[in-house]
């Protein structure tokens, strides 16, 4: 079944994931394209609206982006935001011009009724961010709400269905911000709310059976939301024609293997394969303290433990991979500077006989994947499962990697997150755990001198793990942490907490 869509155009502003998540939580379907879509392809797509993104441009610049002028004749509604709004008012003959000083932050705006700010107060606060500004409105078009340094923070054509606002609806410092997404899907664009997950995972499992039928699919299983989720959802199609494999590099926290076995296997009975080839990795990085080296073994191990189970299975007819949207949307643009070598399962295809690749989250945005798993009956500890990195604990070992250490950061790992989670802050915090730093320092415990291992706690907030500031975790829950680590973990005698942001840090210690 065709679900209603909106097409968002990218100019390039830092919000635009933002605002396709906001109206994804809207319950209307939308894609995040590049501006340079044509005006038929954007015919071809049939959306009931469009909104055009901020961007970090100037009407006036000469390379600045553009838009075929036909989009406003097409009868389907528009928003712009911010340069979008700029754009539509300079295009349709308004004025906009350079402010000798930008706007930037929270500014009160006084709004003005219309379809798209109704129930909206008379005056509230939005975040603003721009330099130019509108100075003459298009013919035909209304201002819909001014603050002091807007003349039109909102404007619009009711007849025409043509809205823009200077501010950003979707960012949360914009007060109530989403009900004029909300009121321009619903009462301009006619949305009906047809995007819920009971009806994604109700239709991909319908398409999942007619693509697949009775054919054989292979999936890797990491323990990551993503991979289990689709690997969940391809098992309720096909049933035992799924075999997954997971790879147990033995660098997985404290019973997050066998959780994987019980939730899978035992609880919802896939046909699961587990490689337990902890023994592999770890004789492979002895000796190794480099932290590119151990990233590059554990990635390149990982291949080679998959591609033996794929050998044992023979040749299947689909792969199942566990790629989302915000994938899709970054890739095919330019690569930045190399930081660390990341470590997923991209690498898998080469190595497995293979037809075509399914991809049944492609579609969806990290908040909707948790909700589809949530949706087919999946553990919160499965579902809300922090990000973990592919190479696992061994980056968060200074040094070489040894058994020994291995089960002090199990430990001490365990107690942070148990803590953590009584005291309520696992749904505030982005990750959280330990680290075995190279170290030992002096202590004293009982009557004796100690000289053991610093454990250190890291714990950040984040959106997207591009930046992140250190969690303000309070005193007395460190507290606790800290005394049942040196009481409870062998070999370890003082706690550090890091607090350092990213940048100029990284999350990871390595
Ligand atoms: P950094 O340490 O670069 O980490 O600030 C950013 C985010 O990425 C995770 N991370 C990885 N994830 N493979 C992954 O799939 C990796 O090799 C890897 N290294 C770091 C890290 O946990 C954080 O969420």
């Amino acid at each position: 079944m065709q679900h209603q869509r909106v097409l968002i155009l990218d100019f390039g502003g830092q919000y635009n994931q933002l605002i396709a998540r906001r109206v994804r939580e809207l319950n209307v379907y939308c894609d995040l394209v590049p501006s340079e879509m044509s005006l038929e392809q954007i015919k071809d797509y049939d959306p009931i609206g469009i909104i055009f993104t901020g961007g970090p441009n100037s009407v006036y610049e000469e390379n600045s982006p553009r838009i075929d002028g036909g989009i406003f004749s097409l009868g389907i509604p528009v928003l712009g935001i911010c340069y979008g709004c700029q754009l539509m008012a300079h295009m349709l003959g308004g004025t906009v011009k350079s402010a000798t000083t930008s706007e930037y932050g929270k500014a009160e705006v006084e709004y003005f009724h219309s379809p798209v700010t109704v129930g909206m107060p008379d005056r509230a606060v939005c975040w603003m961010s721009h330099t130019d500004r509108i100075v003459k409105l298009p013919e035909g078009f209304k201002m819909l709400a001014r603050s002091e340094n807007c003349p039109y923070a909102a404007f619009g054509n009711e007849e025409k269905k043509l809205y823009g606002v200077q501010f950003h609806p979707e960012v949360n410092h914009t007060f109530n911000g989403t009900l004029i997404l909300k009121n321009f899907l619903y009462n301009v664009c006619g949305a009906v709310g047809d995007w819920t997950m009971s009806n994604f995972v109700a239709n991909q499992i319908a398409a999942l059976k007619e693509k697949t039928g009775d054919k054989k699919v292979l999936c890797a299983m990491s323990g990551g939301v993503d991979s289990a989720v689709a690997a969940t959802l391809v098992h309720r199609a096909v049933g035992d024609n799924l075999t997954c494999v997971f790879v147990d590099h033995g660098l997985l926290r404290k019973y997050e293997a066998d959780e994987v076995m019980q939730v899978f296997k035992d609880g919802l009975g896939m046909n699961l394969i587990k490689a337990d080839d902890g023994a592999i990795f770890l004789s492979r990085l002895k000796g190794v303290t480099d932290p590119e080296t151990k990233r590059k073994i554990i990635g390149e191990q990982f291949i080679r433990s998959f591609e033996k189970q794929a050998k044992a299975i023979g040749k299947v007819d689909f792969l199942v991979q566990g790629t989302i949207y915000p994938d899709v949307i970054e890739s095919g643009k330019g690569k930045s500077a190399t930081i660390k070598s990341h470590h997923n399962v991209g690498g898998l295809p080469s190595v497995v006989d293979f037809k075509e690749i399914v991809e049944p989250l492609r579609d969806l945005f990290k908040d909707e994947v948790r909700k589809v798993g949530f949706e087919l009956g999946l553990p919160k500890s499965v579902v809300m499962r922090q990000p973990f990195p592919g190479p696992g604990l061994a980056i968060r070992i200074m040094g070489e990697v040894t058994e020994g250490k291995l089960e002090t950061l199990r430990d001490s790992d365990y107690i942070l997150r148990t803590e953590i989670a009584k005291a309520g802050l696992d749904g505030e915090i982005w990750q959280y755990f330990t680290v075995i730093t190279n170290s030992k320092t002096v202590g004293v415990q009982g009557d004796f001198r100690t000289y053991e291992n610093v454990v250190a706690i890291r714990a950040v907030t984040s959106v997207d793990a591009m930046t992140a500031d250190w969690a303000r975790i309070p005193y007395d829950v460190l507290e606790n942490i800290s005394t049942r680590i040196v009481n409870e973990v062998k070999h370890v005698n003082r706690i550090v907490y890091d607090i350092t942001s990213k940048p100029p840090s990284t999350i990871e210690w390595e």
